[in-house]
């Protein structure tokens, strides 16, 4: 989906130079609308941790994960705190599989509420603040994923507490005097949700088999959208309804009310944002057409490192006709693998588009969720600028980094 006119994004490319990141405030807002049902909606901030959209978050009432140091101070500078809100959610929770030395140290300062996703962790946050809030993540031995990068359940997966091990678990939250509020689970990304109903299923053994009371579930993110026209859409409607199932069980179980929190990271930004980049060159190379623009994998990483398919629409710069040609799409980064047409294991493909010619905008669609977020400075190439659009008016939310800044850091 892009959600922008061609005469936006020309304009926009103007003013900014590409390549361009660009965010449509109203698609977030109707995507958080469609989650409502949930008590808590929490933001997987990694999919699109850019402060300003924090901040509209925020304003709609959706709380944040964290899994960074960096993550956090992302939150606070957004205007979140750790305080619980209405909802007796926390503002911001820290979810990961281990603890840094210095993360660990701020989770405790500003006493962020830990999803635990290992034993140590509860050992090592209990020695220095007992009575400290925490979540279990549990693995519960299966997971789904649109790429096996992306499944994080199952024995080959290293994130969450094994779900036999929830036992020992327990022991460590009672031996430090840590304050267990509920149970999470995230089993991968983009899944497919044939096997919702088996997730929750899970969740209410685990608590069962708990023994233990605890005041809310999440059921982590990997809500997925429609990458290619004609995709379903996922049904938000039948999503809640199996967790809410599932916690009216653990609810009747526990003889109270249990708070049910969703986490989700794309569905919320991926269709709001396109990356904006131009056409610098085209050339066969036997019979296959390349089409080379000006943003690579260390912009929008998805295609390479999952096969991932992103739409394309080509914005001509001049009003000559154009026939539809085949070509691969590809960056300017030194690796054969900068190619946002190819399959997964590196297959490249073609993709149907108009005929590019050079100083043309090539748009590539639903960018935004994992794509500023997984950039890097590969090819010394500095990170691009990110624009808001709301309704009629747009600013700059992140301005262009430049390559001094990157050489900044190496006057040691
Ligand atoms: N919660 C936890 C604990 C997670 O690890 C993740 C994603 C989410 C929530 C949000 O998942 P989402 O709703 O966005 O699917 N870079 C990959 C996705 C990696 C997701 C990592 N964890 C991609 O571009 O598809």
């Amino acid at each position: 989906m892009n959600p922008f006119s061609d005469a936006l994004l020309l304009s926009l490319a103007r003013e900014h130079g590409t390549p361009l990141w660009v965010y449509d405030a109203a698609t977030i807002r109707t995507r958080i609308a469609e989650l409502r049902a949930f008590d808590t909606i929490r933001f997987a901030q990694k999919a699109n941790s850019n402060i300003h959209l924090l901040r509209l978050m925020r304003e709609q009432g959706v709380v944040v994960d964290a899994v960074s140091r960096g993550e956090i101070l992302r939150a606070l500078a957004a205007g979140y705190t750790a305080d619980l809100d209405a909802q007796g959610a926390s503002g911001i929770v820290f979810t990961a599989d281990l603890f840094d030395h210095a993360t660990l140290a701020t989770v405790v300062e500003h006493r962020v509420p830990v999803n635990a996703g290992s034993i140590d962790m509860l050992h090592q946050l209990g020695a220095v603040s007992p009575g400290h809030a925490v979540w279990l993540r549990i693995n519960p031995g299966f997971g789904h994923g649109h790429s096996n990068k992306t499944n994080t359940g199952g024995e080959h997966s290293k994130h969450g507490i094994w779900h036999a091990e929830l036992d020992d678990a327990l022991a460590a939250v009672k031996q430090h005097g840590l304050t267990l509020v509920g149970l999470h689970m995230h089993i991968g990304s983009g899944v497919d949700y044939a096997h919702l109903q088996e997730v929750c299923q899970a969740m209410v053994q685990l608590v069962k088999r708990a023994g233990t009371d605890l005041q809310a579930i999440s059921a982590g993110g990997g809500l997925s959208i429609p990458y290619r026209e004609g995709e379903p859409r996922i049904d938000t409607a039948h999503y809640f309804s199996l967790w809410d199932h599932a916690r009216r069980s653990i609810a009747a179980h526990l003889g109270h009310a249990v708070h049910l929190e969703l986490e989700p990271g794309r569905f919320l930004v991926a269709e709001a944002g396109v990356l904006v980049t131009e056409v610098r060159a085209t050339k066969p190379m036997g019979s296959n057409r390349f089409t080379l623009v000006d943003a690579g994998f260390s912009d929008l990483m998805r295609p390479s490192m999952y096969g991932a398919f992103h739409g394309m629409g080509l914005i001509p710069a001049d009003d000559t006709p154009r026939a539809t040609v085949e070509t691969v799409v590809a960056g300017p980064l030194c690796e054969s693998g900068d190619v946002f047409t190819q399959a997964e294991g590196g297959v490249v493909l073609t993709r149907a588009l108009p005929q590019a010619k050079v100083g043309d905008l090539l748009v590539l669609h639903d960018a935004g969720a994992y794509g500023a977020s997984m950039s890097s400075n590969y090819n010394s190439r500095p990170l691009a600028a990110e624009v808001l659009v709301d309704g009629d008016s747009h600013r700059l939310i992140r301005r262009r980094q430049t390559v001094d800044e990157l050489l900044a850091l190496e006057q040691v």
